[in-house]
């Protein structure tokens, strides 16, 4: 396992580029599975939750080239002989469980193994199975595998209304439906972008979808889906952690490339609060960060409100802002791992049930530090790059699965990241 040393505090000062989505790419690989045909997609990052779903995809026979300096995928579903997920893939990454979507939609059948939970609780799949037993697929579980068929040859589908709005349900079931589905109804569907994108790949592959990017998805069923070649999405999670990098310390000055800012949603009227000099310009984003920054209490919601994904970061940065400020999360109960972690680097966080509140601004000290989740270790990071001294994170791995060449980026702009072996 490596680990990162990191001397702070450093200004960042340059232009960070944006790779692609990890959350939107997912799916689309998913997609690809439906085709009669290669699919080709672009702008694929070179992330550890790609590569074990690319190996997750290639068990089933899919053919499958990642031209990595490309950041190119082509995955070919003619070779498909198996439609199974094994356990000891699907635990490494819940988004495997899309594998029941696609292997459905493909050729009516799936098994495939249960999530396990992730560092921050359980996370269930009670929405996509009901979803699944809605549409009319038969779900049957044996042995923490879930298996999905059709036992009459027709599947009526029907109306479904997500509660809680999911975004992997809504992926999973709409994967699930677009080849089997005489009508079917998703009513509280998600509407990230990451949803958006996906249906926008499976009706140019020939889906039948209405109400894409609103609440309500209509899917009927079309009996040939053709591959395709398509663009995934800038990552705007990766996007409004740098913006909130670029914040941290007061010298730094920023342009982030190759943005999408419309996929922000309302995050940057929270960022422009804190009276960082902020410019949108087409692709680009650029940031100028100012001596005192304004306390902003921010509440996480389902898409187009504040990301849960930037919850923790956005907490590390009200350590330096001047006044008291809570980050309440209403999407996960429990995402507060990385607290006691900036409390040893000096920080001044406490926890009530699930809001955490932050007295800023408090200088903060290098210290060694454990990574616990994606978002938890990038927070961790980005601490430490205000801190005095040498920190120590360690357990990036759980870095690599989200964020590409993170401290490459970040030592190009003026960080001191060493990755060294534990
Ligand atoms: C996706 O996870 C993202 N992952 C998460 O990003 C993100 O935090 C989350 O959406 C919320 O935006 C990927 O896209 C791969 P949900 P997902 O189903 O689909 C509850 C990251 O850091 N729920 O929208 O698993 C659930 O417990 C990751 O990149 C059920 O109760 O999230 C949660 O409270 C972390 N039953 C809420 O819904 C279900 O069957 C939203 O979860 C499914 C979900």
């Amino acid at each position: 396992m490596d680990k990162f040393i990191i001397q702070g505090p450093t200004p960042l000062k340059g232009t960070i580029p944006i790779s692609g989505s990890k959350n939107a790419a997912l799916p689309l690989m998913a997609a690809s599975l439906l085709g009669d045909s290669p699919s080709t997609l672009n702008l694929i990052p070179r992330l550890k939750d790609i590569y074990t779903f690319g190996k997750v995809i290639s068990e089933t026979g899919a053919g499958l080239q990642f031209f990595e300096d490309e950041n190119r995928m082509v995955i070919d579903p003619a070779t498909i002989h198996s439609y199974e997920a094994p356990y000891d893939l699907v635990r490494q990454m819940r988004a495997s469980f899309y594998m029941m979507g696609a292997l459905i939609g493909r050729a009516g059948e799936a098994k495939v193994s249960l999530p396990g939970g992730c560092a921050w609780g359980p996370r269930p799949v009670d929405l996509h199975l009901k979803g699944f037993e809605k549409m009319g697929i038969q779900i049957d579980l044996d042995q923490g595998y879930v298996h999905g068929s059709i036992k009459k040859n027709r599947v009526e589908g029907g109306v479904f209304k997500l509660n809680p709005s999911s975004v992997g349900a809504t992926i999973n079931l709409v994967l699930g439906a677009v080849k089997r589905a005489k009508k079917f109804i998703i009513e509280n569907a998600a509407m990230e972008p990451d949803v958006v994108l996906l249906c926008k790949m499976l009706q140019k592959m020939g889906a039948d979808i209405e109400g894409v990017g609103t609440d309500c998805l209509t899917i009927r069923k079309v009996e040939k889906l053709n591959g395709v070649t398509f663009s995934n999405d800038p990552d705007r999670i990766e996007t409004g952690t740098f913006m909130i990098a670029a914040a941290l310390h007061p010298d730094s000055e920023i342009t982030l490339t190759g943005c999408k800012p419309e996929d922000l949603g309302k995050f940057p009227k929270s960022f422009r609060k804190l009276g960082v000099e902020t410019r949108i310009d087409g692709k680009n984003i650029y940031i100028r960060s100012v001596k005192k920054i304004n306390p902003v209490s921010v509440t996480t919601k389902i898409y187009p409100g504040f990301p849960t994904d930037l919850q923790a970061q956005w907490a590390t940065l009200m350590t330096q802002a001047e006044g008291f400020s809570k980050v309440t999360d209403t999407i996960y109960f429990d995402r507060f791992s990385y607290v006691p972690e900036l409390n040893r680097l000096g920080a001044n966080l406490s926890i009530d049930k699930n809001s955490v509140s932050i007295k800023g601004k408090t200088a903060l000290q290098g210290a060694k530090v454990m990574s616990t989740d994606l978002r938890a270790s990038v927070s961790l990071v980005m601490a430490a790059l205000v801190a005095e001294g040498q920190s120590d994170i360690l357990r990036v791995y759980h870095l690599d699965r989200g964020y590409e060449q993170l401290e490459v980026k970040l030592n190009n702009v003026g960080a001191s990241i060493q990755r060294v072996p534990e």
